[in-house]
């Protein structure tokens, strides 16, 4: 029995680990109906995030897509990025042309909104791959929209790993922890990509020279992203390679087997300084705080990577 591809939108602040994400997207079209690219503030600021966006798009050759700027700084706090890991692009690596395709001149949160009003209840995916601004907003903006959603798939926060930004904070949770709190109490079914499944996808060097070994543009510009923004957690961690985190969340769609983890419940601080944006993860049962999102915890790495070479090897 065929299935009809999952309709979803992707939210996203590129970043390579984010344009992996994209490029499995695009590559997956029998899976996969991508009704948008939506990007937001984050690694970089938004006038970089949607140059990526559509740089990574154009790469792909799937250039009907439509790309969308939406929130340029999280709900109540400034803007904090990641040049440090990211380049200062946020694409730091090989060079890319400047792209021909057109940002929309509708703003994201908008296409989210009405996205999900004009499509058939519960038949939309949202996946987040940075800060949770635009998805919030939404929901603020356009309360209506919430019930409508099939399913929220993100990448962020993390238990047992802790912080990567902070001692207790994971990146995109910190960046916006306001916005991260209306999506986790939103109600909205939830699949969490926390640093701790995020973390055992190394792209060790066999895996890098996988991705060289297609020979393709795609492949080469894939290597070089993944040979700069490695650098950072090698070194952090002393890692055998860097954890490509955004594109477990695309995976997930595609081969949920792939996966094991916990339905939970996970909440947001958001008001100590000391432990802002920590995911409070509830993952032994120890309160009775009703669950909230399937926490993922483990994966085959392998057949992620095998999966993620394959798909994009058709581009
Ligand atoms: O903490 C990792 C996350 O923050 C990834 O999504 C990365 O792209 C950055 O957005
Ligand atoms: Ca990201």
């Amino acid at each position: 029995m065929t299935h009809s591809p999952r309709k979803i939108i992707i939210d996203t602040d590129p970043g390579q680990d984010d344009a992996f994400a994209i490029l499995l997207a695009l590559a997956s079209p029998e899976d996969l109906d991508v009704l948008g690219v939506v990007a937001v503030a984050g690694n970089v600021p938004l006038p970089l995030t949607e140059l990526n966006s559509r740089k990574i798009v154009e790469l792909s050759g799937k250039t009907a897509t439509k790309i969308f700027a939406g929130c340029d700084r999280p709900l109540k706090r400034k803007l904090v990025t990641a040049e440090h890991v990211h380049g200062k692009t946020g694409l730091d690596g090989p060079d890319l042309p400047a792209p021909t395709m057109p940002l929309q001149t509708q703003h994201g949160v908008e296409f989210i909104i009405e996205t999900l009003r004009r499509e058939p209840a519960h038949t939309v995916t949202l996946c987040p791959l940075g800060p949770l601004t635009n998805i919030a907003q939404a929901f603020l903006q356009a309360p209506d929209v919430v019930g409508r959603v099939q399913q929220i798939v993100l990448m962020g926060g993390a238990y047992f790993e802790v912080g990567n930004i902070t001692p207790a904070a994971e990146f995109n949770i910190y960046v916006d922890p306001e916005a991260a709190e209306i999506v986790f109490k939103s109600g909205v079914p939830l699949v969490v990509m926390p640093l701790d499944v995020t973390h055992k996808v190394l792209t060790t060097r066999a895996r890098v020279e996988a991705f060289r070994g297609l020979n393709t543009e795609v492949g080469r510009v894939a290597a070089e992203w993944a040979d700069f923004f490695e650098r950072f957690d090698m070194e952090k961690y002393g890692s055998d390679g860097g954890p490509l985190h955004d594109p477990t969340v695309i995976a997930y769609l595609i081969r949920p087997d792939l996966f094991k983890g916990r339905h939970i419940n996970v909440e947001i601080e958001t008001q100590s300084d000391l432990t802002l944006g920590m995911t409070v993860a509830d993952w032994w049962g120890v309160t009775n705080r009703p669950a909230n999102a399937l926490f993922i915890g483990s994966v085959d790495a392998d057949g992620f990577f095998d999966l993620l070479t394959e798909r994009l090897a058709r581009l």
